[in-house]
């Protein structure tokens, strides 16, 4: 028989251990050392031992009970576990806003409340009279799975609910969360697993998942799984008139919730919040996808309602830049337009941001060696907004033994030619300038919009064109006739004549821009208009020397070698004449230089960089060379003034390295306006 003392004792020290793992795990606030706690522990743990009387379900001490299980048992969720839809950007928002807006009285007060968007698994948590008694899957949101025992080993998760001051807990309480794992845990666990030959996880979701839905719960209790509560499903005597107070209360209840939940009155500061939430996302200890940003008050949020499995008062803000693992199954390379082998990644497909990926970029030999990375491993991958996916890293503590390291062609891939690794250089080359996927990239690369611009024209048609042999080199793309086309798959006559039209029209760019289609290394579209400005025609700055090109201000000598190497070439020369010979303009006709007296900017020289509020750089460098002053490209010390915009990089530090004069748009129209 257990005495009135060690009952008395059994409480006391379960109520202590109680707070203790609240403040540790739920708080991030330990109160003792793990010393003093474990005295504790070990103290209940021998009472509990000793007389089944003093044992109790909802004792801190059987986090981990009951035997395995063949199966989960269903369970129906109270109401329909609804998820939410999407939002992408602040267009997006502004639209969610508006709907909302028209659905509701036109002089409601909106107030909306942000918390992050957790990268885990949703429970929905039953408590009777302050105990857990339920916890289930999302599921299908209507029937979930009984996970209770394995949630039971979350430490975060209050196995009861205590009674404070003299408020009893609710007598039903139905709680959601989301189940997940810190970051850091996850690459030692992973880690760990591994080494042991065990099951690895691609991200913190799926390990939460897959531990939640262990049919034995002393696996689970291994895992060091946590949770985040953010809904109050519904309660007995809680009176909650908004998300806000929910998340007050299950904060009081003793739940874990987001210190990064934020309460907003204007829409403009929830946008400005998720945009800047992009970047202290990346600082947390754990994983988010976004941000679920919820009108606040509960009035509101059911006059909205919901349509499908969606409620219209919330939304979801995601990023489009995020990284997965996935496995890399093959390394293969592609060959760029200067003939450059550019491997890539084919990956076991995966989603990153709404889009499957299949292939990324690794860009060169060096960056697969300097990372380790290898055929077999599994890899990060990051896909950030417009941009290629690329590979970041492998995970080598999640290697089995059996990856391949890379190692680069000797020969191009595509015309089996040999490959050449310049010194000094990270990138290889095929050097056969008649190589054919080199010259697909070649012509879709010479017929882009920044370069000739020819409209209907791609990597479809170069890609046709090529293997039809109907061109053998750039030039040839002015030599098409329609007759040509006829008999190429997919082309009317309507189509025949719109490209053709389109292929003449091209002929009478301005000269930078049939430089820079080229293709020459280096030469893009501002440094292209820096050196027609110098030479005035292809047929001069073919005839130039290292020297005379170095003196332009702007081309530095790695670029001057590049042009020089580049008019070396019969095959370019040849090109270049075919070019004149189909009648496409290579030389500038006189120009005729800026009027007398409306040339503020005569012998002045800028460089542009960055975003600039309201012109392109484009119109930026045609109002300088309108007003007499000219455009480079490099910053140097000859450089008069850089004209910076936002996220300007490299070249304002530069120029604030020399002491140069920096000025922004307006500054520029000032300079113009001669103020
Ligand atoms: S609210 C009606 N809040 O995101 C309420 N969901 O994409 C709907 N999630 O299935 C959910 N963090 O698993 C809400 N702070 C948060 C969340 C959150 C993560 C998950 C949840 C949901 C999914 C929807």
């Amino acid at each position: 028989m257990a005495t009135k003392k060690d009952k008395a004792r059994v409480e006391r020290l379960r109520a202590v251990i109680r707070n203790y793992q609240h403040r540790y795990y739920v708080l991030d606030d330990p109160e003792v050392s793990d010393v003093e706690f474990d005295a504790l522990w070990h103290e209940l743990v021998a009472l509990e031992e000793k007389d089944s009387e003093l044992r109790s379900e909802d004792s801190p001490t059987v986090r981990v009970g009951g035997a395995p299980q063949d199966r989960f048992e269903k369970v129906q969720h109270p109401t329909q576990m609804l998820s939410l839809a999407n939002a992408f950007g602040p267009d997006d928002m502004t639209a969610w806003n508006e709907r909302v807006l028209r659905l509701l009285p036109s002089d409601t007060k909106l107030a909306w409340i942000t918390e992050p968007k957790i990268d885990g698994l949703t429970v929905v948590l039953h408590y009777e009279n302050g105990r857990f008694v339920l916890g289930a899957t999302r599921g299908d949101g209507r029937v979930g799975e009984d996970v209770t025992a394995n949630l039971r080993t979350i430490r975060s998760l209050p196995l009861r609910i205590p009674t404070t001051g003299r408020k009893k807990p609710p007598a039903t309480l139905i709680v959601r969360g989301e189940v997940y794992l810190p970051r850091d845990d996850f690459t030692r666990f992973n880690a760990e697993q591994a080494a042991q030959g065990e099951k690895t996880y691609a991200n913190p979701r799926n390990f939460a998942a897959g531990s939640l839905r262990q049919l034995d719960p002393t696996i689970t209790a291994k895992r060091p799984l946590r949770l985040w509560a953010y809904q109050i499903i519904s309660s007995s005597g809680l009176k909650l008139g908004s998300q806000w107070a929910a998340l007050d209360a299950l904060r009081e209840l003793g739940f874990p919730v987001t210190p990064q939940s934020r309460r907003w009155e204007s829409i403009d500061d929830v946008i400005a919040e998720c945009a800047s939430w992009a970047e202290e996302r990346e600082a947390l200890a754990y994983e988010t996808d976004g941000l679920v940003i919820k009108v606040d008050a509960a009035g509101l949020q059911a006059r909205l309602g919901a349509v499908g499995n969606a409620p219209r008062w919330a939304i979801a803000y995601k990023y489009p830049s995020s990284e997965v693992v996935t496995r890399l199954d093959r390394i293969g390379v592609n060959v760029g337009r200067t003939g450059v082998l550019m491997p890539y990644a084919e990956l076991e497909p995966v989603e990153v941001g709404g889009v499957t990926v299949r292939n990324a970029t690794l860009h060169n030999e060096d960056y697969i060696r300097d990372r380790d990375i290898r055929v077999g491993d599994r890899v990060v991958v990051k896909r950030a907004g417009e941009v290629i996916p690329q590979v970041l890293r492998a995970l080598p503590e999640l290697r089995t033994g059996e990856e391949v390291p890379f190692e680069m062609p000797a020969s191009c891939p595509v015309c089996g030619e040999p490959a050449r690794r310049l010194e000094g250089e990270a990138a290889t080359y095929c050097v056969n300038s008649a190589c054919p996927e080199q010259l697909v990239r070649l012509v879709e690369y010479f017929v882009s919009r920044g370069a000739m611009d020819i409209e209907g024209f791609g990597i479809k048609q170069a890609e046709l064109f090529v293997a039809d042999g109907l061109i053998a080199d750039v030039a040839d793309i002015f030599s098409l006739r329609a007759d040509q086309l006829e008999d190429t798959d997919g082309y009317k006559q309507k189509r025949i004549d719109n490209l053709i039209s389109a292929i003449e029209a091209a002929k009478d760019r301005a000269v930078a821009r049939s430089l820079t289609a080229l293709g020459i290394r280096g030469v893009g579209g501002v440094v292209a208009e820096t050196l027609v400005d110098h030479f005035a025609s292809v047929e001069a700055l073919a005839a130039a020397d290292v020297e005379a090109l170095e003196a332009v201000d702007g081309i530095g000598p790695i670029l001057a070698q590049s042009v020089v190497d580049w008019f070396a070439s019969p095959h370019n020369r040849k090109v270049v004449e075919k070019l004149r010979a189909a009648g496409v303009c290579l030389a500038e006709e006189e120009r005729s230089a800026a009027p007398e007296g409306e040339t503020p900017l005569a012998g002045l020289t800028f460089v542009i960089t960055g975003t600039l509020p309201n012109m392109s750089r484009e119109q930026a460098g045609a109002h300088i060379k309108a007003a007499g002053g000219k455009v480079t490209s490099s910053v140097s010390k000859k450089t008069s003034y850089v004209l910076a915009g936002e996220a300007a990089g490299g070249k304002l530090e530069k120029a604030q390295k020399l002491d140069l004069a920096v000025i922004d748009e307006a500054g520029l129209l000032r300079l113009i306006a001669g103020d």
